[in-house]
């Protein structure tokens, strides 16, 4: 991948860490932005030295939207025939666990981006919101349904139709949230959280990841079944056979995949 210019990479030992650096838009997410975010993520999910992968922004603006500017010309025909958005689909995708640790600003599009990550971590100034409708349009990076799933419909609606921003303390209780800290401990908090699940099986964290999505993504019947399975699968690791022998002789597990 060719330096990128919209977002700063680093490593943090088993870390990868992806700060979203265009602080005059206050990080609107444009093209190239969202080109270089799921490559950066990308390249950190195929390194077997990876096992988890924080996104911060800055402490005024996590990322205040698509960008706005960038959209504004667009036509029905540009974002159908560029499928507009969808190289985020790709951050999905992903096995390795993603932390959004969110400061500041969180809105539209910057919104969607935290909630595509697998669980937020919030400084005390954050505000999430989806703002589309002060815009004439809707959330188009997952946010009406992710959302949802999040907070449950009533606030969901709410969030859409109205265009507020929710603070950190109502995102906490709605459950959008999984941790508020000190603004200025987020983003160290965040990569405290990703250093101890890169701790653990490399295996064994994607399968949970993946089965905790399959709740957001199936019927309940199906999530379980498929959790089965995946809880299954991991009997087939040598990761399961020394975790368990681990606790069994009360030392510290030696993972192989990791
Ligand atoms: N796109 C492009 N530029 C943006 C931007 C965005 N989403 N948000 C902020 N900026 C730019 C501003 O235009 C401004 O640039 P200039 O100095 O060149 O004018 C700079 O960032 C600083 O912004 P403000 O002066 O507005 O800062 P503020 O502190 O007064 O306000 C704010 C902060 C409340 C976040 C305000 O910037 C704002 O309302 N931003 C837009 C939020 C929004 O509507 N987001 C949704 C976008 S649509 C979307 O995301 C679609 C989707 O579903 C994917």
């Amino acid at each position: 991948m060719s330096e990128p210019t919209t977002i700063l990479v680093e490593r943090r030992d088993r870390v990868g860490l992806i700060t979203l650096n265009r602080p005059k838009a206050l990080n609107a997410l444009n093209s190239e932005l969202m080109t270089e975010v799921v490559a950066a993520a990308t390249e950190f999910d195929a390194d077997p030295g990876i096992g988890a992968i924080v996104i911060t922004g800055s402490e005024k603006a996590f990322a205040a939207g698509a960008d706005i500017k960038e959209m504004s010309s667009k036509t029905y025909a540009d974002v159908v025939s560029q499928q507009f958005f969808g190289a985020w689909d790709d951050l999905s995708r992903l096995r390795t666990p993603i932390i959004a640790a969110v400061t500041g600003y969180a809105l539209g599009g910057g919104c969607e981006l935290a909630m595509l990550c697998d669980t937020i971590i919030a400084g005390e100034n954050a505000r999430f919101g989806q703002p589309e409708i002060n815009l004439g349009v809707i959330p188009g990076i997952g946010g009406s349904q992710r959302l949802t799933r999040a907070v449950g419909k009533a606030k969901a609606m709410d969030m859409v139709l109205t265009g507020r921003q929710m603070k950190v303390d109502e995102a906490e209780r709605a459950g959008l949230v999984s941790r508020v800290v000190p603004t200025e401990k987020c983003l160290e908090t965040a990569l405290e959280a990703a250093a101890v699940i890169a701790s653990k099986s490399a295996i064994a964290t994607a399968l949970a990841k993946d089965a905790v999505n399959r709740a957001f993504e199936s019927s309940l019947v199906e999530g379980v079944r498929a959790e089965r399975a995946l809880f299954y699968s991991t009997f087939a690791t040598d990761d399961q056979t020394e975790g368990m022998a681990a606790f069994v002789e009360k030392r510290e597990p030696n993972f192989t995949h990791r």
